[in-house]
């Protein structure tokens, strides 16, 4: 494999200097363990800032440090203390930070904001420079996160000519919140100098898009922008954890010796754990509220119940940092004297970071973990709690957490609602064994399929991957265009026009089955196809049983199902592909029609050689969540079957992938034509495209990236075309 350079703010060796000497330790984090198999690998780099400022710094430090961080295959960016004031605790954590978790901002002179930025811009320039001086011609370069947006890009400008990817690992928010950042177009341009971006979620991955469309950058289409001839892959890769090491702790003495302190410590209690880096985004103060709720609400819990509340130390530099944790030991205080007693201490506050084993073990022991951040990028704690706690154990997650997505089975709770908070505390306290084991099992089969290694090979994959080949130019079909169209079409003897029907004769409708033709349709194509020059051919994704009653009278050719049956002009019988194996719709049926039931208003389209999740009109929410569920729960059976999962328009269709509209109309391409006219809005159209030589009038209908030569906007302008045709 080629060389992979991973580009990241924190470097997984972090340097501190104390009396003088320097002091080499791991930085926190699960991004290392997941990237260790790259990292590991000498010819790979890791590029990043130490975690200190170079001013203290002596030139022989320096070169230690170096000299050090090679050992791990770190390479380090030198940042001042000024840098990190304007660049780390300014633009990065003061403001895009908050604004990316909808946190509120605190209002700052444009003087500071200016000069933020211009650190910001600097300092992505420092490494975008640190990466040019060690990737080669075929490098893969890995950025991450929401400190070096503006880095993909100015490689691109460097002239990087090799793969780029780029992860968020934070939120990302709705463009109404994005924009109101002045810089906002520079950050998306920033990003899409990458080929591949990567986030956590599906709902990053749009709200993502709908900035790029409401920010006019570049052409956006399902998961790709297209941006200066080059197409940028935008996709979901949820971070895993590593499963194994949490899973597999309780074995280990030190984690054992740590159950039995914390065993100890808190009595035959009642345990609600949580464990999180101080941040203004984790809404702990509305988890200590709601805390105090339930203890005034439940005077029987009295003396029975602790909530340890682990808080790492974080930024500790930025007020607003500093201000929190002076909230939270006085609320903690209160709370406890309030309500606690000589032998009793209602919350116990550890604020420190705690090593893995003793986390592992307030895991293993918790009944309840209280993980309810305002908003959050994934939320891995969350995961490490299900894959700890052995047999018993309640999580307690925000829906604003990034891991909800995956975590269906827990009390999924909404951070901001004091009412939902205490109530998920009671439910969780009360939880019969049978029905926790249940939900902890199904949770953690989910996290044993998609670790942190996973993750980062999956990511890398994607990555090097080759990118589709560079897409034709497109020229919207202007009137000067449409008259040499029509020309054409008028001196051709032999003409062929293979017409898609849904979204290029009609528009969609909300229900699949209403879509029938309209009275000026079909006479339209019975004017088209009564020109004994013209062959009509409908290249439709519909079933034949649609296309049947809709056109069997006219004398035009139909392809149905994308190809799997075929009706040639003037004949009246079908004709099916060869046989087909259609055994697996037993098996996947049931599955659609669960997700039917789960996301109201979806429909299940069943023909003989596919089945169709529609979800035009089921609520946008659950529809762009169950698609991606559907995937994900298909995928091992689409790979038994050797099937395919088409994303058409607001459709996923499960089908052979030996059936398409391209294969299908081959017998017509054999023969010579003097006008042909191909068109279509969808994927499956493009299918089509694809195996059109390059003089056909192959025309696009609506949006998005195409292999078509040319485009219309809408099906009226189809309509509008195909009259003229047939007056001429
Ligand atoms: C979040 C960010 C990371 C960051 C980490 C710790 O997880 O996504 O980029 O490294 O917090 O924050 P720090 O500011 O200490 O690096």
């Amino acid at each position: 494999m080629s060389q992979v350079i991973i580009v990241s703010n924190r470097l997984p060796v972090s340097v501190k200097k104390e009396d003088g000497r320097l002091k080499f330790y791991p930085s926190v984090g699960g991004l290392a363990t997941g990237l260790s198999s790259y990292v590991n690998d000498k010819h790979n780099t890791w590029i990043g800032w130490p975690g200190i400022a170079s001013d203290g710094l002596t030139d022989d430090d320096k070169d230690q440090i170096v000299r050090e961080l090679a050992k791990h295959h770190c390479s380090p960016v030198f940042l001042t203390q000024r840098q990190i004031d304007d660049f780390y605790n300014g633009y990065s954590n003061s403001l895009l930070w908050p604004l990316f978790h909808n946190l509120p901002l605190k209002q700052k002179a444009g003087q500071e904001r200016d000069r933020w930025w211009r650190a910001y811009r600097e300092v992505n320039t420092r490494f975008a420079e640190a990466v040019m001086n060690v990737a080669g011609e075929r490098s893969n370069i890995w950025v991450h996160d929401y400190q070096l947006l503006l880095v993909p890009e100015m490689l691109r400008t460097d002239r990087f000519g090799g793969t780029l990817g780029f992860f968020l690992h934070i939120p990302f928010p709705a463009p109404r919140t994005f924009e109101r950042l002045p810089g906002h177009k520079t950050l998306l341009k920033g990003m899409l100098g990458a080929n591949l971006i990567g986030f956590h979620t599906s709902g990053y991955v749009e709200a993502f898009l709908d900035s790029c469309r409401s920010a006019g950058s570049g052409e956006v289409d399902s998961g790709q922008v297209f941006m200066d001839g080059r197409l940028v892959r935008v996709a979901e890769f949820p971070m895993g954890i590593d499963y194994q090491k949490y899973a597999g702790a309780r074995k280990s003495k030190t984690v054992k010796k740590a159950v039995r302190k914390y065993r100890k410590r808190y009595k035959s209690q009642k345990l609600i754990v949580s464990v999180d880096r101080l941040d203004p985004s984790k809404g702990l103060e509305e988890r200590l509220k709601a805390y105090r709720q339930l203890l005034e609400r439940n005077p029987d819990l009295r003396n029975k119940i602790t909530f340890s509340m682990v808080v790492a130390p974080s930024r500790t530099n930025i007020p607003a940092y500093r201000n929190l944790a002076r909230r939270l030991d006085k609320l903690v205080a209160e709370i406890n004297s309030a309500h606690g007693t000589n032998e009793w201490l209602p919350v116990d506050h550890i604020y420190k970071t705690l090593p893995f084993e003793e986390v592992s073990a307030l895991f293993k022991i918790a009944d309840v973990a209280f993980i309810a951040p305002l908003r959050d990028g994934m939320n891995l704690a969350a995961k490490e709690f299900v894959a700890s706690a052995r047999r018993a154990g309640v999580l307690i997650l925000s829906q604003t957490a990034g891991a909800a997505e995956e975590l269906q089975d827990a009390l999924l709770v909404n951070p901001r609602d004091p009412e939902m908070l205490v109530a998920a505390l009671e439910q969780a306290l009360k939880m019969r064994k049978r029905e926790l084991r249940r939900r902890l099992k199904s949770m953690q089969r989910q996290l044993a399929g998609n670790t942190v290694q996973d993750w980062a090979h999956g990511f890398v994959e994607a990555l090097q991957k080759p990118v589709p080949g560079t897409p034709v130019r497109t020229r919207t079909l202007k009137a000067k265009l449409r008259s040499r169209l029509l020309e054409d079409y008028r001196q051709a003897g032999k003409r062929l026009l293979l017409l898609d029907y849904d979204g290029s004769l009609v528009p969609f409708s909300e229900n699949y089955k209403e879509a029938r033709p309209p009275e000026s349709l079909t006479d339209l194509l019975k004017r088209l196809s009564a020109d004994p020059r013209n062959e009509v051919i409908l290249v439709s994704g519909r079933s034949v049983h649609d296309l049947k009653t809709w056109f069997g009278k006219l004398p035009i050719g139909l392809i149905a199902e994308h190809g799997a049956a075929v009706r040639k002009p003037g004949n009246k019988s079908w004709r099916t592909i060869e046989k087909v194996d259609t055994r697996w719709k037993q098996t996947i049926r049931p599955i659609l029609e669960k997700y039917v039931g789960l996301a109201p208003g979806a429909r299940l389209e069943t023909k003989p050689h596919s089945l169709v999740w529609h979800y035009r009109s089921a609520s946008p929410y659950y529809a762009q969540k169950y698609a991606v569920v559907i995937r994900r729960v298909l995928k091992p059976l689409i790979k038994r079957w050797g099937l395919e999962i088409m994303q058409g328009n607001k459709v996923l269709e499960i089908k052979n992938p030996r059936v398409s509209k391209g294969a299908a109309v081959q017998p017509w391409l054999k023969r010579k034509y003097g006008f042909v006219l191909a068109l279509g809005d969808d994927v499956t159209d493009e299918e089509l495209f694809a195996v059109l030589s390059d003089d056909v009038y192959s025309i696009k209908i609506g949006h998005g990236r195409t292999a078509a030569r040319f485009r219309l906007n809408s099906h009226r302008d189809t309509l509008s075309l195909l009259q003229k045709m047939a007056k001429s």
